[in-house]
C-alpha cells in the first residue's frame, strides 16, 4: 500500500506510493500515521501541493495550529518559511522574517513553547536555493536509548521550562517583542516523553531554558550535554531538499534545524503546517 524506504539505520523513510493533493483513502492515511510513529521524519517526493491541499491533507493527521502572531501566516494554518518579500524580491537581513530564519537554525521542536506542544508538521519545498538550505533532524528516541539506565531513570520525570522570549532574545534581541513575549509566557515540559508506542524520546531543543530544581547554570550544564548527545551523526538525517518535496516530522520524536544558504542571493521558499498536540507533556501543566 506504502512504499516505505528507510533513509538512516534508525530512523526517518521515504514514502511513495501517495498524491497528497487528492484525497488519501483512510487505511492509507493510517499506514501513514503508523509510519510517522516508526519513522518520525517521513519524506513523500514529488508533491505538487498548493495551500490549500497541503492544508488538507497535513488535516489528516489532526487539527492544525493557527500560525502565531508575529510570524509570516499569522492567523492562518499555514507559517511562511521565507527569504523573499510580497513580490518575490529578496528581503533586506535584517528584516524579522530573515531573524526567524535564524533562530530555525538552532536545534529545536516546533511549538515547544506552547502549553500544549505541536504533534506533527508538514513542510513543503516551494522554492529551494541551489546549495545550503537543509533541515537536519536528530532522533530523540535513538538518543534517550543510548544513555545508560540510571541516566535515563533519572531524567524521566524531570521537567523543564522551555521560554520563548529567552531562545529568541539569544538569537537577536530585535527578534521578540514585548507583546510576543506576553503571548508565550514560559512553559513547563517533560524532559522525557513517554506517548510513542516505539519509545521514549527526549525532548528539549533551542527553548529549553532550565530543569525544575536546578539552578541556571546545572541547568545548562545538564542541557548542553544532553543536546550534544543527541546530535551526534549517528542520531541525525540531514534532508537535501528537491522540488516537490513534502517532510513530515514528529515533533515529539525529533529536533530539527535549517542550515544555512546563502541568502542574499539565493530563494527559499518553504510552507510548514503544524499538527497541534492532544494533551500536555505533563499532567501539571493542564
Ligand atoms: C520549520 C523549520 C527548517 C527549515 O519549518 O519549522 O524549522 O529548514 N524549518 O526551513
Ligand atoms: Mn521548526
Amino acid at each position: 500500500m506504502l512504499n516505505i524506504t528507510p533513509l538512516q539505520p534508525l530512523f526517518a523513510a521515504r514514502i511513495e506510493g501517495i498524491d497528497a493533493a487528492r484525497e488519501v483513502p483512510a487505511p492509507v492515511m493510517a499506514a501513514l500515521r503508523d509510519a510517522l510513529d516508526r519513522y518520525a521524519v517521513l519524506v513523500l517526493p514529488g508533491q505538487r501541493l498548493d495551500d490549500a491541499a497541503q492544508i488538507a491533507f497535513s488535516q489528516g493527521f489532526g487539527a492544525l495550529e493557527m500560525t502565531r502572531p508575529g510570524a509570516l501566516g499569522a492567523g492562518s494554518a499555514v507559517i511562511v518559511l521565507s527569504n523573499l518579500g510580497p513580490n518575490g524580491e529578496i528581503v533586506a537581513p535584517s528584516d524579522k522574517q530573515v531573524l526567524n530564519n535564524k533562530a530555525n537554525r538552532l536545534w529545536h521542536h516546533d511549538s515547544s513553547f506552547k502549553p500544549i506542544p505541536a504533534r506533527a508538521s508538514l513542510l513543503s519545498a516551494r522554492q529551494i536555493p541551489s546549495a545550503g538550505g537543509n533541515t537536519e533532524f536528530a532522533f530523540m528516541r535513538g538518543a534517550f536509548a543510548a544513555l545508560d539506565a540510571a541516566e535515563q531513570a533519572r531524567l524521566r520525570g524531570m521537567v523543564a521550562l522551555h521560554d520563548f522570549g529567552w531562545s529568541r532574545s539569544r538569537v537577536d534581541p530585535a527578534l521578540v517583542t514585548e507583546a510576543e513575549k506576553t503571548q508565550h509566557p514560559p512553559v513547563r515540559q517533560a524532559v522525557v516523553l513517554e506517548e510513542n508506542p516505539y519509545g521514549p524520546a527526549l525532548y528539549l531543543g533551542a527553548h529549553a531554558r532550565s530543569i525544575d530544581g536546578m539552578t541556571e547554570a546545572e541547568s545548562r550544564t545538564l542541557i548542553d550535554r544532553l543536546m550534544a548527545h543527541a546530535t551526534e551523526d549517528r542520531f541525525i538525517y540531514s534532508h537535501r531538499w528537491t522540488p516537490g518535496d513534502l517532510l513530515i516530522w514528529d515533533n515529539r520524536a525529533v529536533l530539527h534545524r535549517a542550515t544555512p544558504f546563502a541568502s542574499t542571493t539565493e530563494r527559499r521558499h518553504m510552507v510548514r503546517t503544524t499538527v497541534a498536540g492532544q494533551r500536555p507533556t505533563i499532567a501539571a501543566a493542564a
